[in-house]
């Protein structure tokens, strides 16, 4: 299938990297279209394009941009009726000490409400980009969980194909408003990670029994 990433940097690089392996890439969103290129160049089957060509052209869409800039990058691509849109953004303050919003909403179910018609699923929002950068997925023998949500099954469904093609375990954790739980549990990671000095080496793996 065709993907748009709409922010090409540590999180739409890594991913659309791996994907296109299996699938056309179309790398949007920077202040720099040379890298855009450059990454599409780099990769098996990709291309550098605007958010909106790179929306119009994909069945599936990225959203990987920093969240301050959202809305910009939203308004950029345009309509997006019936797009699966994956939102792995973290609604972080500009220093990273925590989240800006939760409790009552969140980034995902606000990019739903700017992005109506889309079927929004929260996913790969808990895992550093370094993760999609290494060789591999796998934390010895054991994968990384990856919680998704969302409100609309078939899209789930092809998210769940794209966190497998990842190499990594899905968990389907409801509806997009568990988006409330999923974000928070992305700032436990930064604050285990750069707050307790754990480096970005480190995941999450549910254990069931
Ligand atoms: N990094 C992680 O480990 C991680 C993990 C999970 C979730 N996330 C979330 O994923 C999202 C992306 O994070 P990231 O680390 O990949 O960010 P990043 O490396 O800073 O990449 C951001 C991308 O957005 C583009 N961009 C930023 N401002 C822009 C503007 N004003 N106009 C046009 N393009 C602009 C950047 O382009 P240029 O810089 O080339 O201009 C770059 O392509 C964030 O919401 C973050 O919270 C990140």
């Amino acid at each position: 299938m065709n993907i748009g990433i709409i922010g090409s940097g540590r999180m739409g690089s890594g991913l659309g990297k791996i994907w296109s392996k299996r699938h056309r890439i179309y790398f949007s969103y920077s202040r720099d279209y040379a890298k855009l290129k450059a990454l599409a160049h780099s990769c098996l089957d990709a291309q550098a394009a605007t958010p909106a060509e790179a929306v119009a052209a994909s069945e599936v869409v990225l959203l990987s941009a920093p969240w301050t800039t959202v809305a910009d990058a939203l308004r950029e691509a345009g309509p997006m009726d019936g797009k699966v849109l994956i939102d792995c953004t973290n609604p972080l303050l500009p220093d990273l000490s925590g989240l800006s919003l939760g409790l009552t909403t969140s980034a995902a179910e606000e990019i739903a409400g700017m992005a109506p018609g889309a079927k929004v699923v929260k996913a790969f929002n808990t895992a550093f980009a370094e993760i999609y950068h290494g060789e591999s997925r796998l934390f010895g023998s054991r994968r990384l969980t990856m919680f998704y949500c969302g409100d609309d099954h078939q899209a789930k469904a092809t998210v769940v194909r794209l966190i497998l093609e990842t190499g990594l375990d899905p968990i389907d954790a409801g509806p997009l408003a568990a988006a409330r739980y999923l974000e928070p549990l992305a700032m436990l990671m930064i604050q285990l990670g750069y707050g307790m000095d754990m480096g970005s080496n480190i995941g999450i793996s549910l254990i069931h029994r």
